[in-house]
Protein backbone atom coordinates (compact mmCIF):
# COMPACT_ATOMS: atom_id res chain seq x y z
CA UNK A 1 0.00 0.00 0.00
CA UNK A 2 1.13 3.42 -0.60
CA UNK A 3 0.46 5.35 3.26
CA UNK A 4 1.16 8.62 4.40
CA UNK A 5 1.78 9.43 7.94
CA UNK A 6 1.47 13.02 9.19
CA UNK A 7 3.62 13.78 12.32
CA UNK A 8 7.51 12.40 12.53
CA UNK A 9 7.22 12.36 16.48
CA UNK A 10 7.92 8.74 18.08
CA UNK A 11 4.64 7.59 17.43
CA UNK A 12 4.53 9.05 13.71
CA UNK A 13 7.76 7.74 13.33
CA UNK A 14 8.11 4.73 14.71
CA UNK A 15 4.93 3.95 12.79
CA UNK A 16 6.32 5.35 9.47
CA UNK A 17 9.61 3.23 9.69
CA UNK A 18 8.01 -0.22 10.59
CA UNK A 19 5.20 0.51 7.84
CA UNK A 20 8.07 0.70 5.75
CA UNK A 21 9.60 -2.34 7.13
CA UNK A 22 6.25 -4.05 6.30
CA UNK A 23 6.93 -3.93 2.86
CA UNK A 24 5.03 -0.26 2.10
CA UNK A 25 5.36 2.73 0.30
CA UNK A 26 5.74 5.40 3.00
CA UNK A 27 5.78 9.17 3.03
CA UNK A 28 5.73 10.73 6.39
CA UNK A 29 4.76 14.56 6.84
CA UNK A 30 6.74 16.89 9.76
CA UNK A 31 6.04 20.31 9.79
CA UNK A 32 8.65 21.27 11.84
CA UNK A 33 11.91 21.42 9.83
CA UNK A 34 14.55 20.69 11.59
CA UNK A 35 12.87 17.54 13.07
CA UNK A 36 12.38 16.63 9.21
CA UNK A 37 15.58 17.37 8.48
CA UNK A 38 17.13 15.26 11.06
CA UNK A 39 14.71 12.50 10.25
CA UNK A 40 15.82 12.67 6.86
CA UNK A 41 19.42 12.42 7.78
CA UNK A 42 18.84 8.92 9.89
CA UNK A 43 19.47 10.75 13.29
CA UNK A 44 16.03 10.97 14.86
CA UNK A 45 15.75 13.45 18.05
CA UNK A 46 14.46 10.65 19.85
CA UNK A 47 15.83 7.40 21.23
CA UNK A 48 14.35 4.49 20.61
CA UNK A 49 15.41 1.16 20.23
CA UNK A 50 15.67 -0.57 16.90
CA UNK A 51 14.36 2.48 15.02
CA UNK A 52 17.76 4.18 14.03
CA UNK A 53 19.10 1.15 11.81
CA UNK A 54 15.58 0.77 10.33
CA UNK A 55 14.92 4.41 9.66
CA UNK A 56 18.89 4.28 7.28
CA UNK A 57 17.87 1.10 6.18
CA UNK A 58 14.43 2.53 4.08
CA UNK A 59 14.91 6.11 4.25
CA UNK A 60 14.95 7.23 -0.19
CA UNK A 61 13.59 3.52 -0.58
CA UNK A 62 10.50 2.87 0.76
CA UNK A 63 10.38 6.18 3.30
CA UNK A 64 10.13 9.39 1.84
CA UNK A 65 10.40 12.20 4.19
CA UNK A 66 8.71 15.53 4.04
CA UNK A 67 7.54 18.94 5.22
CA UNK A 68 4.70 19.44 2.95
CA UNK A 69 1.39 17.14 2.53
CA UNK A 70 1.79 17.44 -1.39
CA UNK A 71 2.06 13.27 -1.35
CA UNK A 72 -0.80 12.59 0.32
CA UNK A 73 -3.04 12.28 -2.61
CA UNK A 74 -0.48 9.45 -3.89
CA UNK A 75 -0.96 7.77 -1.24
CA UNK A 76 -4.25 4.87 -0.52
CA UNK A 77 -4.75 5.60 3.23
CA UNK A 78 -3.22 8.78 5.87
CA UNK A 79 -2.09 7.95 9.63
CA UNK A 80 -2.43 11.31 11.55
CA UNK A 81 -0.11 10.93 14.76
CA UNK A 82 0.03 14.11 15.58
CA UNK A 83 0.33 15.39 19.42
CA UNK A 84 -2.69 16.04 21.36
CA UNK A 85 -0.46 17.60 24.87
CA UNK A 86 -2.67 18.56 27.85
CA UNK A 87 -4.46 21.93 27.57
CA UNK A 88 -6.03 23.96 30.07
CA UNK A 89 -8.30 22.08 32.88
CA UNK A 90 -6.94 18.51 32.32
CA UNK A 91 -8.69 18.43 28.31
CA UNK A 92 -6.26 17.63 25.83
CA UNK A 93 -5.03 20.55 23.37
CA UNK A 94 -6.57 19.19 19.73
CA UNK A 95 -5.38 22.25 18.01
CA UNK A 96 -2.38 20.19 16.45
CA UNK A 97 -4.73 17.71 15.24
CA UNK A 98 -7.24 20.21 13.89
CA UNK A 99 -4.45 22.17 11.83
CA UNK A 100 -3.40 18.99 10.58
CA UNK A 101 -7.02 17.55 9.41
CA UNK A 102 -6.88 20.61 7.86
CA UNK A 103 -4.21 20.70 5.79
CA UNK A 104 -4.85 17.32 5.39
CA UNK A 105 -8.04 18.21 3.68
CA UNK A 106 -6.76 20.91 1.32
CA UNK A 107 -3.99 18.25 0.06
CA UNK A 108 -7.22 15.64 -1.10
CA UNK A 109 -9.01 18.40 -3.28
CA UNK A 110 -7.90 17.23 -6.19
CA UNK A 111 -7.69 13.48 -5.78
CA UNK A 112 -10.01 11.55 -7.50
CA UNK A 113 -10.06 8.02 -5.73
CA UNK A 114 -11.51 7.04 -2.74
CA UNK A 115 -9.04 7.85 0.12
CA UNK A 116 -8.81 6.88 4.26
CA UNK A 117 -7.90 8.65 7.00
CA UNK A 118 -7.27 7.31 10.54
CA UNK A 119 -6.67 8.56 13.53
CA UNK A 120 -3.83 7.29 15.49
CA UNK A 121 -3.23 10.40 17.61
CA UNK A 122 -4.84 9.69 21.62
CA UNK A 123 -7.99 11.48 21.56
CA UNK A 124 -11.19 12.31 23.75
CA UNK A 125 -14.45 9.82 22.47
CA UNK A 126 -16.29 11.96 19.94
CA UNK A 127 -13.01 13.92 18.46
CA UNK A 128 -13.17 11.99 15.41
CA UNK A 129 -16.51 12.13 14.17
CA UNK A 130 -16.83 15.67 15.28
CA UNK A 131 -13.55 17.20 15.04
CA UNK A 132 -11.84 15.45 12.56
CA UNK A 133 -14.05 14.09 9.74
CA UNK A 134 -16.09 17.50 9.07
CA UNK A 135 -12.80 19.42 9.46
CA UNK A 136 -11.15 16.98 7.06
CA UNK A 137 -14.10 17.22 4.55
CA UNK A 138 -14.66 20.94 4.71
CA UNK A 139 -11.44 21.83 3.72
CA UNK A 140 -11.48 18.88 0.79
CA UNK A 141 -14.49 20.08 -0.98
CA UNK A 142 -15.60 16.44 -1.25
CA UNK A 143 -18.33 14.21 -0.42
CA UNK A 144 -18.50 11.90 2.86
CA UNK A 145 -18.39 8.81 1.11
CA UNK A 146 -15.03 9.32 -1.13
CA UNK A 147 -13.03 9.88 2.15
CA UNK A 148 -13.38 7.16 4.72
CA UNK A 149 -12.22 7.47 8.22
CA UNK A 150 -10.91 4.95 11.05
CA UNK A 151 -9.51 5.48 14.76
CA UNK A 152 -6.24 3.28 14.76
CA UNK A 153 -5.34 3.92 18.70
CA UNK A 154 -1.46 2.97 19.63
CA UNK A 155 -0.22 0.81 22.28
CA UNK A 156 3.48 1.78 21.71
CA UNK A 157 5.37 1.70 25.04
CA UNK A 158 8.49 4.22 24.74
CA UNK A 159 11.60 2.43 24.31
CA UNK A 160 10.12 -1.05 23.08
CA UNK A 161 8.00 1.04 20.66
CA UNK A 162 9.05 -0.45 17.03
CA UNK A 163 9.03 -4.27 18.82
CA UNK A 164 5.52 -2.99 20.14
CA UNK A 165 4.74 -2.03 16.82
CA UNK A 166 5.38 -5.68 14.86
CA UNK A 167 4.69 -7.45 17.99
CA UNK A 168 1.01 -6.12 19.49
CA UNK A 169 -1.20 -7.69 21.97
CA UNK A 170 -3.78 -6.81 19.57
CA UNK A 171 -4.69 -4.01 16.73
CA UNK A 172 -8.22 -2.08 17.11
CA UNK A 173 -9.57 -0.42 14.13
CA UNK A 174 -12.95 1.54 15.08
CA UNK A 175 -14.52 2.60 11.82
CA UNK A 176 -18.24 3.65 11.17
CA UNK A 177 -18.10 2.39 7.52
CA UNK A 178 -16.46 -1.12 6.42
CA UNK A 179 -14.34 -0.11 3.89
CA UNK A 180 -12.86 2.34 5.52
CA UNK A 181 -11.99 -0.15 8.18
CA UNK A 182 -11.00 -3.09 5.75
CA UNK A 183 -8.57 -0.91 4.09
CA UNK A 184 -7.07 0.22 7.93
CA UNK A 185 -7.09 -3.59 8.56
CA UNK A 186 -4.70 -4.30 5.16
CA UNK A 187 -1.76 -2.26 6.07
CA UNK A 188 -1.27 -4.49 8.99
CA UNK A 189 -1.55 -7.53 6.87
CA UNK A 190 1.35 -9.87 8.25
CA UNK A 191 1.34 -8.95 11.33
CA UNK A 192 -0.64 -11.97 13.35
CA UNK A 193 -2.74 -10.80 15.72
CA UNK A 194 -6.33 -10.48 16.63
CA UNK A 195 -7.75 -7.30 15.24
CA UNK A 196 -10.67 -6.11 17.19
CA UNK A 197 -13.16 -3.97 14.77
CA UNK A 198 -14.95 -1.35 16.77
CA UNK A 199 -17.25 1.53 16.28
CA UNK A 200 -15.06 4.84 16.24
CA UNK A 201 -15.60 6.02 19.53
CA UNK A 202 -15.38 2.48 21.27
CA UNK A 203 -11.76 2.51 19.50
CA UNK A 204 -10.87 6.43 20.79
CA UNK A 205 -12.07 4.67 24.17
CA UNK A 206 -10.22 1.76 24.05
CA UNK A 207 -6.86 3.72 23.91
CA UNK A 208 -7.74 5.96 27.51
CA UNK A 209 -9.18 3.07 29.30
CA UNK A 210 -6.29 1.08 28.33
CA UNK A 211 -3.83 3.59 29.93
CA UNK A 212 -6.07 4.08 32.62
CA UNK A 213 -6.63 1.00 33.60
CA UNK A 214 -2.44 0.45 33.45
CA UNK A 215 -1.88 3.44 35.46
CA UNK A 216 -4.29 2.05 38.22
CA UNK A 217 -2.36 -1.21 38.34
CA UNK A 218 0.82 0.65 38.87
CA UNK A 219 -1.37 3.00 41.67
CA UNK A 220 -2.90 -0.20 43.38
CA UNK A 221 0.39 -1.72 43.41
CA UNK A 222 1.84 1.20 45.38
CA UNK A 223 -0.53 1.82 47.71
CA UNK A 224 -0.30 -1.99 48.16
CA UNK A 225 3.32 -1.17 48.19
CA UNK A 226 2.96 1.48 51.16
CA UNK A 227 1.00 -1.10 53.37
CA UNK A 228 3.17 -3.95 53.45
CA UNK A 229 6.79 -1.52 53.58
CA UNK A 230 4.90 -0.69 57.60
CA UNK A 231 3.86 -4.33 57.66
CA UNK A 232 7.32 -5.16 57.21
CA UNK A 233 6.63 -7.02 54.11
CA UNK A 234 7.98 -7.69 50.37
CA UNK A 235 5.62 -5.97 48.33
CA UNK A 236 7.31 -7.72 45.50
CA UNK A 237 6.49 -11.20 46.80
CA UNK A 238 3.21 -10.41 47.28
CA UNK A 239 2.75 -9.06 43.90
CA UNK A 240 4.18 -11.91 42.38
CA UNK A 241 1.77 -14.07 44.28
CA UNK A 242 -1.46 -11.80 43.25
CA UNK A 243 -0.01 -11.35 39.47
CA UNK A 244 -0.19 -15.09 39.17
CA UNK A 245 -3.80 -15.74 38.48
CA UNK A 246 -4.38 -14.68 35.13
CA UNK A 247 -6.90 -12.40 35.86
CA UNK A 248 -4.66 -10.12 36.87
CA UNK A 249 -1.19 -10.74 35.23
CA UNK A 250 2.11 -10.64 36.94
CA UNK A 251 2.68 -7.21 35.01
CA UNK A 252 2.59 -3.48 35.69
CA UNK A 253 2.53 -4.37 39.00
CA UNK A 254 5.81 -2.82 40.20
CA UNK A 255 5.54 -0.75 42.89
CA UNK A 256 7.82 2.14 43.35
CA UNK A 257 7.91 6.01 42.45
CA UNK A 258 4.86 6.08 40.39
CA UNK A 259 4.16 6.51 36.97
CA UNK A 260 5.64 9.55 34.72
CA UNK A 261 5.67 9.61 30.65
CA UNK A 262 4.08 11.75 27.89
CA UNK A 263 1.04 9.22 28.05
CA UNK A 264 -0.54 8.12 31.40
CA UNK A 265 -0.69 11.62 33.26
CA UNK A 266 -1.81 13.10 30.23
CA UNK A 267 -4.39 10.55 29.69
CA UNK A 268 -5.51 9.98 32.96
CA UNK A 269 -6.19 13.91 33.31
CA UNK A 270 -7.92 13.73 29.89
CA UNK A 271 -10.20 11.27 31.11
CA UNK A 272 -11.32 13.04 34.27
CA UNK A 273 -11.93 16.43 32.32
CA UNK A 274 -14.01 13.70 30.25
CA UNK A 275 -15.84 13.01 33.04
CA UNK A 276 -15.92 16.37 34.72
CA UNK A 277 -18.12 17.62 31.44
CA UNK A 278 -20.44 14.88 31.83
CA UNK A 279 -20.73 15.38 35.63
CA UNK A 280 -19.19 12.42 36.78
CA UNK A 281 -17.06 11.80 39.37
CA UNK A 282 -14.25 9.64 38.45
CA UNK A 283 -13.39 8.35 41.73
CA UNK A 284 -10.66 5.66 41.21
CA UNK A 285 -8.92 7.73 38.65
CA UNK A 286 -8.44 10.67 40.93
CA UNK A 287 -7.15 8.34 43.56
CA UNK A 288 -4.91 6.49 40.74
CA UNK A 289 -3.51 10.19 39.99
CA UNK A 290 -3.03 10.98 43.92
CA UNK A 291 -1.31 7.94 44.42
CA UNK A 292 0.87 8.47 41.84
CA UNK A 293 1.94 12.40 43.22
CA UNK A 294 2.28 10.91 47.14
CA UNK A 295 4.57 8.93 45.97
CA UNK A 296 7.73 10.96 45.10
CA UNK A 297 7.01 13.05 48.56
CA UNK A 298 7.21 9.80 49.97
CA UNK A 299 11.00 9.61 48.90
CA UNK A 300 11.70 12.79 50.35
CA UNK A 301 9.92 11.81 53.77
CA UNK A 302 12.25 8.16 53.78
CA UNK A 303 15.28 10.18 52.95
CA UNK A 304 14.60 12.50 55.97
CA UNK A 305 14.37 9.87 58.11
CA UNK A 306 17.57 8.55 57.16
CA UNK A 307 20.19 11.60 57.41
CA UNK A 308 18.25 14.31 59.39
CA UNK A 309 17.98 17.71 57.33
CA UNK A 310 18.45 17.77 53.93
CA UNK A 311 19.78 21.78 53.73
CA UNK A 312 23.76 21.84 52.32
CA UNK A 313 23.42 17.86 51.91
CA UNK A 314 24.52 16.27 48.63
CA UNK A 315 22.38 13.84 47.31
CA UNK A 316 23.36 11.94 44.36
CA UNK A 317 20.11 11.59 42.21
CA UNK A 318 20.44 8.58 39.40
CA UNK A 319 18.30 7.85 36.75
CA UNK A 320 16.33 11.37 35.37
CA UNK A 321 14.27 9.78 32.65
CA UNK A 322 10.61 8.91 33.17
CA UNK A 323 11.92 4.71 32.83
CA UNK A 324 14.79 2.97 31.20
CA UNK A 325 15.41 2.46 27.62
CA UNK A 326 14.66 6.33 27.06
CA UNK A 327 16.12 9.72 27.13
CA UNK A 328 12.69 11.15 27.64
CA UNK A 329 12.10 13.09 30.86
CA UNK A 330 8.72 14.42 30.65
CA UNK A 331 6.13 13.80 34.03
CA UNK A 332 9.61 11.83 35.16
CA UNK A 333 8.97 11.33 39.01
CA UNK A 334 12.39 12.65 39.31
CA UNK A 335 10.91 16.29 38.43
CA UNK A 336 9.01 16.45 41.33
CA UNK A 337 11.74 15.37 43.48
CA UNK A 338 14.61 17.47 42.75
CA UNK A 339 12.71 20.44 42.69
CA UNK A 340 11.49 19.70 46.79
CA UNK A 341 15.16 18.25 47.22
CA UNK A 342 16.40 22.05 45.77
CA UNK A 343 13.33 23.51 48.08
CA UNK A 344 14.87 21.86 51.04
CA UNK A 345 18.09 23.25 50.19
CA UNK A 346 19.93 20.04 48.82
CA UNK A 347 22.86 19.65 46.94
CA UNK A 348 22.09 17.87 43.95
CA UNK A 349 24.25 15.42 41.99
CA UNK A 350 22.59 13.88 39.04
CA UNK A 351 23.32 11.32 36.48
CA UNK A 352 21.20 9.34 33.73
CA UNK A 353 22.83 7.10 30.76
CA UNK A 354 20.78 9.01 28.83
CA UNK A 355 18.98 11.89 29.50
CA UNK A 356 20.76 14.26 31.30
CA UNK A 357 20.69 16.66 28.13
CA UNK A 358 16.85 16.85 28.49
CA UNK A 359 16.18 17.16 32.24
CA UNK A 360 19.15 20.22 32.04
CA UNK A 361 16.90 21.89 29.92
CA UNK A 362 13.87 21.54 32.41
CA UNK A 363 16.48 22.20 35.82
CA UNK A 364 19.47 24.06 34.79
CA UNK A 365 20.77 24.59 38.05
CA UNK A 366 22.07 21.74 39.45
CA UNK A 367 25.14 19.42 38.40
CA UNK A 368 24.62 16.93 36.08
CA UNK A 369 27.60 14.30 35.95
CA UNK A 370 28.77 12.03 33.16
CA UNK A 371 29.51 8.87 35.19
CA UNK A 372 27.69 7.36 38.19
CA UNK A 373 30.86 7.75 40.41
CA UNK A 374 30.78 11.28 40.39
CA UNK A 375 27.28 12.12 41.62
CA UNK A 376 28.44 8.99 44.30
CA UNK A 377 31.15 10.59 45.51
CA UNK A 378 31.00 12.75 48.55
CA UNK A 379 27.41 12.35 48.74
CA UNK A 380 25.59 12.29 51.51
CA UNK A 381 22.45 10.07 50.15
CA UNK A 382 21.99 8.26 47.22
CA UNK A 383 18.19 7.74 45.40
CA UNK A 384 17.42 5.41 42.26
CA UNK A 385 14.69 7.01 40.29
CA UNK A 386 14.49 5.15 37.29
CA UNK A 387 14.92 1.65 36.67
CA UNK A 388 18.14 1.39 34.41
CA UNK A 389 19.65 -2.12 34.43
CA UNK A 390 23.28 -0.85 34.74
CA UNK A 391 22.42 0.39 38.26
CA UNK A 392 21.10 -3.36 38.94
CA UNK A 393 25.09 -4.10 39.77
CA UNK A 394 25.98 -1.04 41.54
CA UNK A 395 27.76 -1.94 45.02
CA UNK A 396 31.22 -0.86 45.52
CA UNK A 397 30.45 2.47 43.84
CA UNK A 398 28.28 3.17 46.87
CA UNK A 399 31.39 3.73 49.12
CA UNK A 400 32.70 6.73 47.13
CA UNK A 401 29.48 8.36 49.41
CA UNK A 402 29.59 9.98 52.69
CA UNK A 403 27.99 7.19 54.06
CA UNK A 404 26.22 4.50 52.50
CA UNK A 405 22.36 5.84 52.51
CA UNK A 406 20.56 4.82 49.36
CA UNK A 407 16.99 4.95 48.84
CA UNK A 408 15.69 2.96 45.45
CA UNK A 409 12.65 4.50 44.07
CA UNK A 410 12.55 1.42 41.37
CA UNK A 411 13.45 -1.89 42.66
CA UNK A 412 16.38 -2.32 40.66
CA UNK A 413 19.71 -2.39 43.14
CA UNK A 414 21.03 -5.59 44.00
CA UNK A 415 23.23 -4.76 47.04
CA UNK A 416 22.51 -5.47 50.61
CA UNK A 417 22.16 -2.40 52.30
CA UNK A 418 19.26 -0.06 50.45
CA UNK A 419 15.82 0.80 51.33
CA UNK A 420 13.23 0.79 48.97
CA UNK A 421 10.10 3.52 49.04
CA UNK A 422 7.62 0.74 49.82
CA UNK A 423 9.81 -2.58 50.42
C1 LIG B 1 2.34 3.82 27.96
C2 LIG B 1 1.62 2.48 27.69
O1 LIG B 1 2.29 1.42 28.35
C3 LIG B 1 1.55 2.21 26.20
O2 LIG B 1 0.79 1.02 25.97
C4 LIG B 1 0.86 3.40 25.50
O3 LIG B 1 0.82 3.23 24.10
C5 LIG B 1 1.66 4.66 25.81
O4 LIG B 1 1.69 4.87 27.23
C6 LIG B 1 0.96 5.81 25.12
O5 LIG B 1 -0.17 6.13 25.49
O6 LIG B 1 1.47 6.32 24.12
P1 LIG B 1 4.91 4.56 28.12
O7 LIG B 1 4.37 5.82 28.72
O8 LIG B 1 5.89 4.65 27.01
O9 LIG B 1 3.69 3.67 27.55
O10 LIG B 1 5.63 3.76 29.29
P2 LIG B 1 5.31 2.54 30.26
O11 LIG B 1 6.28 1.46 29.98
O12 LIG B 1 3.89 2.21 30.24
O13 LIG B 1 5.72 3.17 31.68
C7 LIG B 1 5.03 4.32 32.21
C8 LIG B 1 5.52 4.63 33.63
O14 LIG B 1 5.04 3.65 34.54
C9 LIG B 1 7.03 4.66 33.81
O15 LIG B 1 7.37 5.79 34.58
C10 LIG B 1 7.34 3.37 34.55
O16 LIG B 1 8.49 3.49 35.36
C11 LIG B 1 6.09 3.21 35.39
N1 LIG B 1 5.80 1.82 35.77
C12 LIG B 1 5.55 0.87 34.83
C13 LIG B 1 5.74 1.47 37.13
O17 LIG B 1 5.95 2.32 38.02
N2 LIG B 1 5.43 0.19 37.47
C14 LIG B 1 5.16 -0.76 36.54
O18 LIG B 1 4.87 -1.91 36.93
C15 LIG B 1 5.24 -0.42 35.19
Amino acid sequence: MKISVIGGGYVGLVSAVCFAQMGHTVGLIEIDIDRASSISRGSPQIYEKGLGVLLSKHLEKSLHVSTAYDAIPDTDISFICVGTPEGDNGSPDLSIVQSACQSLGRSLRDKDSYHVVVVKSTVPPGTTEGLVVPTVLEHSHRAGDEIGFCMNPEFLREGRAVEDFMHPDRIVIGSNDSRAGDRAESAYRGIEVPIIRTGIKSAEMIKYASNAFLATKISFANEIGNLCKRLDIDVYEVMKGVGMDHRISPHFLDAGAGFGGSCFPKDLSALIALAQSLGEEPLILRSVLKVNERQPVRMLELLEEKIGSLEGKRIAVLGLAFKNDTDDVRQSRSIPVILELEEMGARIAAYDPQANDNMKKLIPDIEYCSRVTDALKDADACIVMTEWPEFSLLDEEFDLMKNRVIIEGRRILSCQDKEGICW
